[in-house]
């Protein structure tokens, strides 16, 4: 078959040549973003008079009829043409003939690639934000019904101190908020017609650029025409954006995945969200929170893949950034699923509330409450931490808590302590006197949940 850039050639091609060199396997997916670029493109030839009116109107109806295939599923694709920008150029002659031919007047595929990612990613981001909108609200939701809900604070995954269940989501909150905000900052970045830097330098056709942005929706154009086509930094910035993305729903997994642990078990997930084993009858395994931990990685994977591609690329454009695409497609495929599932999860999760107070009752993470205690009549900070060490090597020896030492013991210890430290002792006065703002006490966890409302 005739190449579309054939004419400096000579030699004959090989079908397996031609299908290392090709993208259509995967730049179809690229189909509708091709086709509106070229009708922008075709468009603006026409108002500027580079080709006649009546020829852009034929090509635009082309391109209409090819736009209506693609959405029906009704175009098929050929390795031998390259990449989509090819292939549907192809399809238009087909359609309508050789005046198909003059669609590609003062543009090249290198501004009509890059016009395609920007016009793809754009969509892509917003419903990646509609993903994490959802997710934020879903958290919360849970918050708002677990303020009271008692669950120990880990710190090097030991007991810390006693936590309201709302607080941790609502740390997740705060992760997913920034997220939010960075994907939503990117767009600027995306938001940028590259259309018009032709191949490399411009062109000598009087083309509009401004128009072209215009009827694509793109809010600025490259100043540049070299950066315009060899810039891939905004699919960079959103690969690392998913990246963070992925790492702060990877962690709440690795905890759903200890929570429902027999050890644990702080949470259960529902049936839809686990499988069972094909041995073991009794199995009920948190799998689509392990997958989302394991697809971190190939987000990651697709981040790092596509700044090593870019980092010796002179400038302008070369044929290893066709290498640009799977990774952009795969990572905003995976990170809309990823997010849509982890949030089912969470709506649909079973808290054991008794559960997870009941494991602050029997551990010492009321000490710092006793140390406290004792800094707040007068002992210096240091003493109290001492003394409190002391008491739960004590206690340990002995198979008792804090909250078990008879009062004279406690008053021989130290005569400030008195009758009232087993109040100050249980773990829901721990939670709720942590009243500092951004704390855990119930106070702040209602202040905080308005202020998100608020926005
Ligand atoms: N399939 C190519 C890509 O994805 C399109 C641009 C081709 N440009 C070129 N000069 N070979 O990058």
């Amino acid at each position: 078959m005739e190449k579309l850039w054939g004419g400096r050639f000579t030699g004959k091609s090989e079908a397996w040549i031609d299908e290392f060199g090709a993208s259509i396997f995967y730049d179809q997916k690229l189909a509708q973003e091709d086709i509106e670029g070229s009708k922008a493109h075709v468009t603006m030839l026409g108002k500027t008079g580079i080709i006649s009116e009546v020829e852009a109107a034929e090509i635009l109806q082309g391109l209409t009829i090819l736009e209506e295939k693609a959405q029906q599923g009704k175009l098929s694709f050929t390795s031998q043409n390259e990449d989509i920008h090819l292939n549907i150029e192809k399809l238009l002659h087909d359609e309508i003939g050789a005046v198909a031919g003059k669609l590609h007047t003062g543009r090249s595929r290198n501004d009509q690639v890059a016009t395609d990612m920007h016009l793809y990613l754009k969509k892509q981001v917003q419903l990646i934000l509609e993903g994490i909108q959802a997710l934020k609200e879903t958290l919360v939701d849970k918050a708002e019904q677990h303020v009271e809900t008692i669950m120990p604070g880990y710190t090097h995954l030991q007991h810390a101190q006693p936590i309201s269940f709302a607080h941790h989501l609502l740390a997740y909150h705060g992760m997913f908020a920034r997220d939010y905000e960075r994907f939503s900052e990117s767009i600027k970045r995306i938001d940028i017609s590259p259309l018009g830097s032709a191949a490399l330098a411009g062109t000598t056709f009087p083309i509009d650029r401004e128009l072209t942005a215009e009827l694509l929706g793109f809010s600025s154009i490259y100043e540049n025409s070299l950066d315009g086509v060899s810039d891939r930094d905004f699919i960079i910035e959103f690969l690392s954006n998913a990246s963070l993305l992925m790492m702060h729903l990877s962690r709440f997994c690795e905890e759903l995945i200890l929570w429902t642990s027999h050890e644990f078990q702080f949470v259960e997930l529902t049936d839809t969200y686990s499988t069972g084993s094909s041995i073991m009858p009794q199995k009920k395994n948190p799998d689509m929170a392990e997958l989302i931990r394991g697809k971190t990685g190939r987000v990651y994977g697709n981040l790092f893949s596509l700044l090593t591609v870019l980092k010796g690329l002179p400038l302008a454009y070369n044929k290893d950034f066709q290498e640009d695409k799977e990774g952009m497609f795969d990572t905003a495929e995976t990170v809309q699923k990823c997010v849509a599932v982890f949030t089912g999860m969470i709506e649909t999760m079973k808290v054991n509330k008794q559960t997870m107070a009941a494991s602050t009752e029997k551990d010492f993470s009321n000490a710092t409450e006793l140390a406290d205690y004792l800094a707040k009549k007068g002992v210096p900070f240091r003493e109290a931490h001492e003394i409190v060490g002391k008491l739960v090597l004590t206690c340990t020896q002995n198979g008792h808590y804090l909250q078990d030492i008879p009062l004279a013991d406690y008053q021989a210890v130290h005569p400030a302590i008195e009758a009232d430290i087993y109040e100050v002792l249980a773990s829901k006065t721990a939670v709720e006197k942590r009243d500092s703002y951004g704390g855990t006490g119930f106070e702040q966890i209602k202040a905080a949940i308005a202020r998100i409302k608020k926005g």
